[in-house]
């Protein structure tokens, strides 16, 4: 039997790697105290009060309010630096140490191809300011994974920063599935978590960007999980109609315009048995926010890269669950401040 390297315990990469993603982390922690500065100048001026008609209004208001404060200005462009460098930082590292990590980030299992060069138009747009976006490195998964997430969002998030999805995986309307696809599989983070809540079932993981897919076969490899990694658009896998009892995605709604979250509802329905069931869970309503944390995710995600966090904030998803031809749609919280937020629904029989 073929096996693969594991992965070390330990640094994985030089030091020089270490301390500069370090060096980002403590930067966007050293802003939580201005970001506390700045909602205590806009709570004393009461702006956040007064109802508001949509949320570029808010936008307008609070924004023309902090025009010319300087702290805000200084964690604009502290986070769009940041942004745009751990990357290209994390990439780097990467390369000086290619020989001992390529091995530790190939799966033995191949990525199944239904897309080839054919990508959507909208997958050009360098999401989170990534240089290349998703798919600007071979190892782009494992960059992310081990490198950005373990360097600089674990110490940022202490705790089981994928927790909540293991939450999301055992909030799905049946007690048991046997066949599953996850869309926007990612790194497979919360494929994983399906894998353990639903142990035995069949589980198909797609993502547009091939080398995250490659990352999360050798994540499953590692785990001793077996998954179907297929590269393809998550509105229009190729993988067979009328087979699965579960389609399930984890924060992938925010990274696509609004008519592909529409057709995104219409192939869940398409992959699915009768009576099963679309569990689609993302970023929280702005309704369903403060004013405050309202506009503070509107300035992130203009600031971040984000270029679809709005319309998926905003959308009407039971209707697009509905228009699709589903049945049953339910919406729900499962954290703190609505995220994540739970669009459940059931094809009918
Ligand atoms: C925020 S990540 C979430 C990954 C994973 N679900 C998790 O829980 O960590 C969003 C993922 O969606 C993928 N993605 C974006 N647009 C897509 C599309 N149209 N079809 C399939 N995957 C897409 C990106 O490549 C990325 O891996």
């Amino acid at each position: 039997m073929t096996t693969t390297t594991p992965l070390p315990k330990g640094e994985l990469i030089d030091q020089r790697g270490r301390s500069e993603l370090e060096f980002l982390q403590a930067l966007r922690v050293g802003l939580a105290p201005l970001r506390t500065q700045v909602r205590e100048r806009l709570d004393a001026t009461g702006i956040l009060e007064t109802p508001y008609e949509d949320i570029s209004e808010l936008r307008k208001r609070v924004d023309n309010e902090l025009e010319s404060v300087q702290v805000q200005r200084l964690i604009g462009a502290a986070l769009s630096w940041s942004r745009g460098v751990a990357t290209p930082r994390a990439a780097a590292a990467f390369e000086r140490r290619r020989g001992e990590l390529e091995p530790l980030a190939t799966p033995i299992a191949t990525v199944i191809d239904h897309i080839g060069d054919d990508v959507p138009r909208y997958w050009d747009y360098e999401f989170h300011g990534t240089a290349g976006g998703w798919d600007g490195h071979p190892h782009m998964g494992f960059i992310h994974h081990e490198m950005i997430y373990h360097y600089l969002l674990e110490k940022i998030f202490p705790g089981d920063l994928f927790a909540q999805r293991g939450v999301i995986a055992a909030a799905a309307p049946a007690d048991s599935y046997t066949n599953i696809v996850d869309l926007g599989c990612g790194t497979g983070q919360y494929t994983l978590k399906l894998a353990e809540t639903y142990p035995g079932a069949k589980i198909t993981a797609v993502d547009l960007s091939r080398t995250q897919v490659q990352y999360a076969l050798r994540r499953a490899e590692d785990a001793g999980v077996t998954i179907t990694g297929v590269h393809a658009a998550a509105e229009d896998t190729g993988l067979p109609a009328g087979e699965a009892d579960l389609v399930t995605s984890f924060i992938l709604l925010h990274e696509v315009p609004p008519h592909t979250i529409r057709q995104l509802f219409v192939e869940a329905l398409r992959l699915l048995k009768p009576g099963g069931h679309v569990h689609f869970s993302d970023v929280a309503p702005y309704s369903q926010r403060s004013p405050y944390q309202a506009w503070l995710d509107d300035w992130d995600a203009a600031h971040g890269n984000e270029p679809w966090w709005r319309t998926a904030a905003t959308i009407d998803l039971v209707k697009a669950a509905a228009d699709a031809g589903f049945v049953d749609i339910n919406q729900a919280a499962h954290g703190p401040q609505s995220y994540p937020w739970v669009t459940t629904a059931r094809k009918p029989e």
